[in-house]
């Protein structure tokens, strides 16, 4: 079947089951035309907690959907492919978290969203890439325990005065981004202002025009009035700055993401005819995960 028919099928079927597509930014670009909602994991988790579809069909990684589901457990969540994961949320267990924070009974514990749900249970608050500094900032503790992604808690730790205890997880991707990759792209491009996700390495950050989430990158670029951006992150990314910023250029330095280019539209129409894989959270880690979630959205 060639992708417009699928679409097509796929509309079809969200309006008759009242279901809506949430669709990460690094989609496969022709996911995109299903979305109700493309976005960072903030903007997600917002359009999760406030839809009123019966059925959200997640199109991004593991955590992102299991965040849909705490928001709204009531509600039907599905993630269309299991092997949807997301490497670096997988870097923090719970079990670990709970030996580590007896080594640090005074911290408090923030997990950034990619961490599985009983890793959010066990913590006091979350935070994304779009709001993790204002997070941390917001606490009247003076030690934080940040979880999983040391990178981006070094990010924090630069723009704040707390102590931060760094987890020792990484993402695959951001990592390999390297300062001489960065500096190779700005000799190519000595014109473009450089945009970096905070989960590259601080050398990275350091060489950055701009750092923040991947919906900040859209609205930067937007705003700016530069012609060119080097886009230091997953490289789905410039799909999505394309669409929105077609008249401006954008450079990727970043590899794939394999979790997240996972799905396929044929995925989504397959999940949607069969209600596979539905999220199911246990009760009780939900609740408390809920707290540390809500606890971010009131922010
Ligand atoms: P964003 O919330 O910035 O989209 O980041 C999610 C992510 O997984 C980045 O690798
Ligand atoms: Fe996880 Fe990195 Fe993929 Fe984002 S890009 S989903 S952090 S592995």
């Amino acid at each position: 079947m060639d992708f417009g028919k699928i679409i097509n099928e796929i509309k079809k079927l969200k309006s008759e089951k009242n279901a809506i597509c949430l669709v990460h930014n690094y989609q496969r670009p022709e996911i995109y035309q299903v979305a109700d909602i493309i976005g960072d994991s903030l903007e997600l988790a917002k359009a999760a907690a406030k839809t009123d579809a019966d059925t959200i069909v997640f199109c991004g990684v593991d955590f992102m959907a299991e965040s849909a589901k705490i928001l709204n457990p009531e509600k039907k969540v599905l993630i269309p492919k299991l092997s949807a994961k997301c490497p670096m949320a997988a870097m923090a267990t719970a079990s670990a978290l709970r030996e580590k924070k007896k080594q640090f009974p005074e911290a408090t514990i923030v997990s950034y969203v990619n961490t599985s749900a009983e890793v959010k249970a066990e913590s006091d608050i979350c935070c994304t890439s779009a709001n993790a500094i204002k997070v941390v900032n917001s606490l009247p503790a003076k030690q934080i325990l940040f979880v999983p992604d040391e990178h981006l808690a070094s990010w924090v730790e630069k723009n704040s005065d707390k102590e931060i205890i760094k987890w020792p997880g990484f993402c695959n991707v951001h990592a390999h981004i390297s300062p001489d990759a960065l500096k190779d792209a700005k000799r190519l491009h000595p014109d473009a202002k450089v945009i970096a996700h905070p989960e590259c390495k601080i050398a990275v950050l350091d060489l950055a025009d701009h750092v923040c989430s991947t919906g900040g990158m859209i609205d930067y670029a937007k705003d700016n009035p530069a012609k060119e951006f080097i886009i230091a992150t997953e490289e789905g990314m410039v799909n999505r700055l394309r669409m929105e910023v077609p008249e401006k250029e954008f450079y990727p330095i970043g590899g794939t993401c394999t979790g997240m280019k996972a799905i396929t539209l044929e995925d989504i129409l397959s999940s949607l005819k069969t209600g596979q894989y539905e999220v199911t959270l246990d009760e009780d880690v939900v609740n408390k995960a809920k707290r540390a979630l809500d606890r971010m959205m009131e922010l």
